[in-house]
């Protein structure tokens, strides 16, 4: 099963993701972490897509598409994946299509996490992310059981250098145009729901998995 999952920054995509995957037995793979681990490591795409990262805007789409490409090479794929910000135009749409197809495979669920833009700000502005292990958390909803570190791996917790206000209305301006209208493409493959985002995290977990395994 490949699902995907589409909605605003600071939506939840992530939180939800990683327990999804999980609980699905899926690959997680989010663009915006591989994105963040090729700055990271200092590579050429790291380095290429940095300062779009920081100003708010999209990477270009022949630089994801081939990361994903990469990335659904690795033997670890072959088991389904949920694919988490990705794709964020109808071009990204459409290079996942080909992709899948020629493996096979296909997208059997697109999941779009929607809320009030108040909300997506309250979120993103509490968002902590280990600086080690890359766990998120909210000062507010979803706290370290270690305070300022960690409750995984004991790492410092940092705010991410893309939350700052004026990036995240960058982001915000930047999903309406130009990813708002990627459900458009799964609605016509008749693999489009939308879920109430505006919920707390287990009630949503519960919706969305609820939907997945009706699939299976
Ligand atoms: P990316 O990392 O994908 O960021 P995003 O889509 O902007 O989404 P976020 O990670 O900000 O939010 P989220 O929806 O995952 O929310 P989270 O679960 O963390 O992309 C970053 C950048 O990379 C982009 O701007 C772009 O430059 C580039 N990029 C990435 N993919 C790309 C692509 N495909 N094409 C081109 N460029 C690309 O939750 C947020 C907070 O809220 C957390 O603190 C969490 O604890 C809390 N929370 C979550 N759910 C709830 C809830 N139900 N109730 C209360 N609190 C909650």
């Amino acid at each position: 099963m490949n699902l995907v999952f589409l909605g605003p920054p600071g939506v939840g995509k992530g939180t939800q993701a990683a327990t999804v995957a999980k609980e699905l037995g899926l690959l997680h793979l989010a663009t915006g972490d591989l994105l963040r681990g090729a700055i990271r490591a200092g590579t050429r795409t790291g380095l290429e897509a940095k300062g779009y990262m920081d100003a708010g805007r999209l990477v270009p789409d022949d630089v994801v598409n081939r990361l994903v490409r990469e990335r659904l090479e690795q033997g670890d794929a072959a088991r389904g994946v949920l694919f988490d910000g990705y794709p964020r135009t109808t071009p990204q749409a459409e290079s996942l299509d080909a992709t899948l197809k020629g493996m096979g495979r296909r997208i059997d669920g697109a999941y779009d996490l929607q809320a009030p833009d108040a909300v997506l700000v309250d979120r993103i502005s509490g968002r902590r992310t280990c600086g080690k292990c890359q766990a998120a958390y909210h000062v507010k909803f979803a706290p370290s059981s270690r305070g300022e570190e960690c409750g995984k791996c004991g790492g410092a917790l940092v705010q991410r250098s893309d939350d700052k206000p004026e990036t995240v209305k960058a982001r915000l301006e930047v999903y309406r145009k130009e990813t708002a209208g990627v459900g458009e493409h799964y609605r016509k493959s008749g693999t489009y729901a939308l879920i109430d985002a505006n919920r707390p995290i287990d009630a949503i977990t519960a919706d969305v998995l609820g939907r997945a395994r009706r699939l299976q």
